[in-house]
């Protein structure tokens, strides 16, 4: 046995490589798991006890010199001409590593986020599978009311108390239920509607919903806020409220923002009008306030919904609401500048 280990390490410091795939070689065939090394360390208990010790130190140095054999003859192989066959030239700059960049509607809800956070609005987020209760009843739209056709609902299987949620006012509700006035709060979000996919309509897309309640909350109040982030968003803050319905909100209006008619992209995205519909908005129905326990004769609130996709559109000049959910990478591409 002794011998036999006398006999490797001659071979060991014999040896040289001319190529790296020698080098690995020798190092499997000594030093790997089915090697030499283990063989001999489980040999080990089989060595009678008078030898144990020299053998051991034996292996000791066999595994020394084997060690350092592959170092010294990586060493030389790097230091010589034929190393840079198989490494190429160390001295190289690297390859630049290809940036991933993040999705547009990230980059427009986040920077909605922003605007809102430095008026001291807080994200709230909720569940995208909703109950009948937060997505319709306590927003004032009980079974039966007309105006639940105007978000035709995605169902879970044939439960009628577990949807998709159609908006993130559902998030809302949740957030009056755990929270004491005053609130200011935030929730983007995707949501979900049974509608045709087309160039202008998706069946999911996403919302940034806000809700601010306090006493003595006005309409001036929810007019300033919007101008304010027309303003941060668009650098435009001239908007318009169009009077409209929403069953959460009385009195309700539309938002829309003066883009202008500088360009011929402006005429044919706001048709020609200069205006531009950007979401809804209103005061919050006292109904609304006392579902979620609030006390409505002392507190008032608004609240807004935004599309997200909508705004993306606009900010980005993209012409069809489908390529947000196509993933090509050569759209995506193009946001590489706005990593926010
Ligand atoms: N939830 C409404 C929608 O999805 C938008 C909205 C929010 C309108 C808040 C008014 C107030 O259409």
């Amino acid at each position: 046995m002794l011998g036999r280990v006398k006999e490797l390490i001659a071979e060991v410091e014999e040896f040289k490589a001319k190529k790296v795939v020698h080098i690995e070689e020798f190092r499997i065939k000594f030093l790997g798991k089915k090697g030499i090394m283990n063989d001999l360390f489980r040999e080990f208990k089989n060595v009678e006890p008078a030898l144990k010790k020299e053998f051991g130190q034996l292996l000791n140095e066999l595994k020394a010199k084997t060690q350092e054999k592959i170092d010294s003859a990586k060493e030389d192989l790097e230091s010589s001409d034929d190393a840079k066959s198989v490494f190429g030239d160390l001295t190289r700059p690297a390859e630049p590593l290809d940036l991933g960049s993040r999705h547009p509607i990230s980059i427009v809800r986040n920077r909605i986020v922003e605007i809102f956070n430095r008026i001291g609005f807080v994200v709230s987020e909720g569940p995208e599978i909703e109950d009948d209760w937060h997505n319709f009843t306590a927003l004032n739209l009980p079974e039966y009311h007309p105006a639940r056709d105007m978000q035709d609902t995605f169902f879970v299987q044939t439960n009628p108390d577990e949807l998709l949620r159609t908006h993130t006012s559902s998030v809302q509700v949740r957030y009056m239920e755990d929270h004491k006035p005053p609130i200011r709060t935030i929730s983007p979000g995707r949501v979900f509607r049974n509608e045709a996919i087309s160039a202008r309509a998706h069946c999911i897309f996403h919302q940034v919903e806000g809700l601010y309640i306090d006493e003595n909350v006005s309409f001036a109040d929810l007019k300033q806020t919007l101008m304010y982030f027309s303003k941060e968003l668009f650098g435009k803050s001239k908007i318009r409220l169009r009077p409209s319905y929403f069953p959460f909100t009385e009195p309700s209006a539309e938002v829309d923002i003066y883009w202008g008619l500088e360009t011929e992209t402006d005429y044919r995205i706001t048709k020609g009008t200069g205006w531009l519909e950007i979401g809804g908005c209103g005061m919050v129905d006292p109904n609304v306030l006392k579902n979620a326990n609030i006390d409505a004769e002392k507190y008032s609130g608004f609240a807004f919904g935004f599309g997200v996709e909508r705004i993306a559109m606009l900010l980005y000049q993209i012409g069809d609401i489908r390529h947000f959910f196509e993933n090509d990478v050569r759209f995506l591409e193009q946001f590489k500048a706005d990593l926010k």
